[in-house]
């Protein structure tokens, strides 16, 4: 059996404790009684094969839908995200897969659209300098922030897109499938940028379908499965270890490969 619960304990508080939450839609079960943990300044991933629950469980959390059952507490109390907005006030921040940005518009205005009434009210200069510092924070490698985001690569866009989301200073920030359309480099530069917002001391959830992203840097990595946990690994976790756990097969081309002496893609075979 791969080891679970095998991570080492996180450093910051605890942000976030899901308990026995579950989501019916009808009569398809989404989720049923998960556990999750978020702590301040660690990268949980969150893995799972298509319908294993990752997109509904974001959803929970951003107050898109209602847990059928189950309790969330955030920062040590229990709350109920009714709707989007809540989430966002309790602090919690999503960056959803479409990210969402309006391509005619600048850098500076995506950042603000939608903040521009209180309580960030700001000008156009204070928005460009607020912009630029929280851009230069992140080190994010924007050629100017008056540049319109249809210019922008999708790295870039990425880049903006969680920085939008670093706006109202969240304590969970949740990104889904952020490297899902990019290239190498820009993986690379959205890896970083996810590095930056940890030591920033956010939590973040992470969902990707990429192994080698998700191993790269997440602090643990937690697997659904049909719904169910399926497992807690530590960023070392291997690939066989990971894709055993996903699929629920003990017997797969990883493994298989394996057995037969060919090291698995990024794996740490002996
Ligand atoms: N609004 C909905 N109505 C009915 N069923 C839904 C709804 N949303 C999700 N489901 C079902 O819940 C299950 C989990 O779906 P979910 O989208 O959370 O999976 P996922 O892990 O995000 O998959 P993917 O990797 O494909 O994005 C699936 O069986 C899906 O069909
Ligand atoms: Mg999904």
């Amino acid at each position: 059996m791969p080891p679970v619960n095998e991570q080492d304990p996180p450093q910051g508080e605890l942000l976030l404790r899901l308990r026995g939450i579950s989501k019916t839609f009808g009569a398809v079960t989404a989720l049923s009684d998960i556990e999750l943990d978020v702590h301040a300044g660690e990268v949980v991933a969150l893995v799972g094969d298509n319908g294993a629950g990752k997109s509904t469980l974001v959803k929970i959390l951003a107050g898109v839908h209602q847990p059928t059952t189950g309790t969330i507490e955030f920062g040590g109390r229990q709350v109920t995200v009714d709707n989007p907005r809540k989430a966002l006030e309790l602090g919690i921040a999503t960056v959803f897969q479409d990210l969402a940005l309006c391509e005619n518009l600048d850098v500076v205005a995506n950042l603000f659209l939608g903040h521009e009434l209180s309580p960030l009210r700001l000008d156009e200069v204070q928005m460009e300098v607020r912009a630029w510092k929280l851009l230069q924070e992140l080190a994010a490698r924007i050629p100017s922030v008056r540049e319109p985001v249809a210019s922008l690569s999708g790295g870039q866009r990425q880049t903006v897109a969680i920085a939008r989301s670093l706006l109202l200073d969240p304590k969970v920030i949740m990104l889904d499938e952020p490297t899902a359309a990019l290239g190498v480099a820009q993986t690379a530069e959205v890896l970083n940028l996810i590095e930056r917002v940890r030591a920033r001391g956010h939590g973040v959830i992470l969902i990707s379908h990429n192994m080698e992203d998700v191993r790269a840097v997440a602090d643990r990595i937690v697997v659904l499965r049909l719904g169910r946990n399926a497992g807690v690994f530590g960023g070392e976790a291997s690939h066989e270890e990971l894709v055993t756990a996903i699929t629920g097969a003990r017997e797969n081309a990883v493994s298989r490969r394996r057995d037969r002496g060919i090291e698995a893609t990024g794996g740490e075979q002996p």
